[in-house]
C-alpha cells in the first residue's frame, strides 16, 4: 500500500497532520488526502482559546467537533492543541483577565474544553511553549500572561485540571526550538527537561513531550543533543511526539528540484534520528499541502515562490518529502 498512513500503521506508528475543518468540509482533494494519508489529526487553530471562546461566556465547539466527526468517519485519532498558550488568546482576554480571576479563568476553560472532548482524544497539548531562554529567568519560564497573572504554578494547575476533566488523553507539554545542536537550543532542551522532570517528581499527570520540529533547510541537522533529550524523556517514563514537523526552504536558492532535494533530505535525516527512539510514538506534519502552510506567511520566500515544505504539493501530488517520510517510517 502506498500511503503514509499504511506505512506508519505497519510500524505501529501514529502519523498525520494539522488540519483546518473548513477545508475538510469544503475541499474534496484536501479531505481525501487527509483521509488516506493520516491516522492522527490535530487542529491547526480550531481548538485554541481564540477559536473556542468568541466571548467570555460563549464556546464555539462546532469547527473542532467537525474534525472529531471526520476522524471518527476515517478511523483516525485526534490530538488536542492547546489548553494554555500565550498566543491565540481571544480579544476579550486582555481586558478581562486579572491577578484575581486568571486562575479561575484557566481552570474553567480547561474543565469546559477538556470536559467537552473527554474520552475522545489521543492527547492534549496542555501547555504550549512555556519556556523562553531569552526571558532570562533561572527556570527559563517565558514571561507569558499566565506567568504574570497566576505565577509559575499555572503549569501544574493546567495539567492537574486537564487530568480531572479527561482521564484518558495523554497530557503533553509542547515546545519548539529544542531540535538543533546549538548552545541556545541545548539550553532550552535542558530547561524543558528540568520542567517536566520537576512536574513528574511532584506527581503532576504529564505523559509526553511534544517536539514541534519546525526546521529550516540550511540551518543544520539535529543530532546527539536531541537524541539524548528524547532518551532522557523516555527515562522519565514519558513518550515523545513529533507534533508540528515541517521544513522551511526560505533560505534556499536554486531550482525547485534542488530545494526539494535539500528539504526531503532533512526530513529523512530528522525522522531517521527520532524514529530510532522507541518512545517516539507519533509524527505529525504541520499541514498536508504546501499551499496552506503557515510558512508561506511566516517565512515568505524572497522570490515570492510558494514554499516546498510538506508531503503534498498544490495539486495534491506527493513531493520528495512524501517519499522521504515513507522511507523513514519503513526504516523504523
Ligand atoms: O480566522 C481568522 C480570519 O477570520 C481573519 O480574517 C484573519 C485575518 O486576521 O485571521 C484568521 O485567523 C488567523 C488564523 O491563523 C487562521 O488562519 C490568525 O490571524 C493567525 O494568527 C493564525 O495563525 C496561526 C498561528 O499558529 C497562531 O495561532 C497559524 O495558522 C498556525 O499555523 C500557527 O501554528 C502554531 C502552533 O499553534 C504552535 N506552534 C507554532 C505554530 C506556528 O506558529
Amino acid at each position: 500500500p502506498q500511503s503514509l498512513r499504511a506505512h506508519a500503521q505497519a510500524r505501529g506508528l501514529l502519523a498525520g497532520c494539522a488540519v483546518v475543518p473548513e477545508k475538510l468540509a469544503g475541499e474534496p482533494a484536501y479531505a481525501n488526502t487527509v483521509a488516506e494519508q493520516a491516522n492522527l489529526l490535530v487542529a491547526e487553530n480550531a481548538m485554541k482559546w481564540k477559536a473556542l471562546r468568541p466571548a467570555p461566556d460563549k464556546y464555539n465547539f462546532a469547527p473542532a467537533d467537525a474534525i472529531l466527526a471526520f476522524a471518527n468517519e476515517h478511523n483516525q485519532r485526534v490530538r488536542g492543541h492547546n489548553l494554555c498558550w500565550h498566543e491565540a488568546l481571544p480579544d476579550w482576554f486582555q481586558a478581562t483577565a486579572t491577578h484575581e480571576n486568571a486562575r479561575e479563568l484557566l481552570i474553567d476553560h480547561i474543565e469546559h474544553v477538556a470536559g467537552h472532548f473527554a474520552g475522545k482524544l489521543h492527547s492534549w497539548d496542555v501547555v504550549n511553549e512555556a519556556i523562553d531562554v531569552k526571558d532570562g529567568r533561572p527556570d527559563g519560564l517565558r514571561k507569558s500572561p499566565w506567568l504574570d497573572l497566576i505565577g509559575p504554578d499555572y503549569i501544574e494547575i493546567a495539567f492537574r485540571t486537564a487530568r480531572r476533566a479527561d482521564s484518558t488523553a495523554l497530557l503533553t507539554y509542547n515546545d519548539y526550538g529544542i531540535e538543533l545542536d546549538t548552545p541556545e537550543q541545548e539550553q532550552k532542551r535542558s530547561q524543558v527537561l528540568a520542567l517536566v522532570k520537576q512536574l513528574r517528581l511532584r506527581g503532576v499527570p504529564i505523559h509526553a513531550v511534544g517536539v514541534q520540529s519546525h526546521l529550516t533547510a540550511g540551518e543544520g541537522t539535529p543530532g546527539a543533543g536531541l537524541r539524548e533529550f528524547v532518551r532522557a524523556v523516555g527515562e522519565l517514563g514519558m513518550q515523545v511526539f513529533i507534533t508540528e514537523l515541517d521544513v522551511s526552504d526560505h533560505k534556499l536558492t536554486g531550482s525547485v528540484k534542488e530545494r526539494d532535494t535539500a528539504v526531503a533530505k532533512l526530513y529523512g535525516d530528522y525522522l531517521n534520528l527520532v524514529l530510532a527512539e522507541p518512545n517516539v510514538t507519533a509524527v505529525l506534519t504541520w499541514g498536508i499541502t504546501d499551499t496552506y502552510s503557515w510558512l508561506n506567511h511566516h517565512h515568505a520566500r524572497s522570490d515570492g515562490q510558494p514554499q516546498r515544505c510538506l508531503p503534498f504539493d498544490a495539486d495534491y501530488q506527493p513531493t520528495p518529502v512524501f517519499f522521504a517520510m515513507r522511507k523513514a517510517f519503513d526504516a523504523r
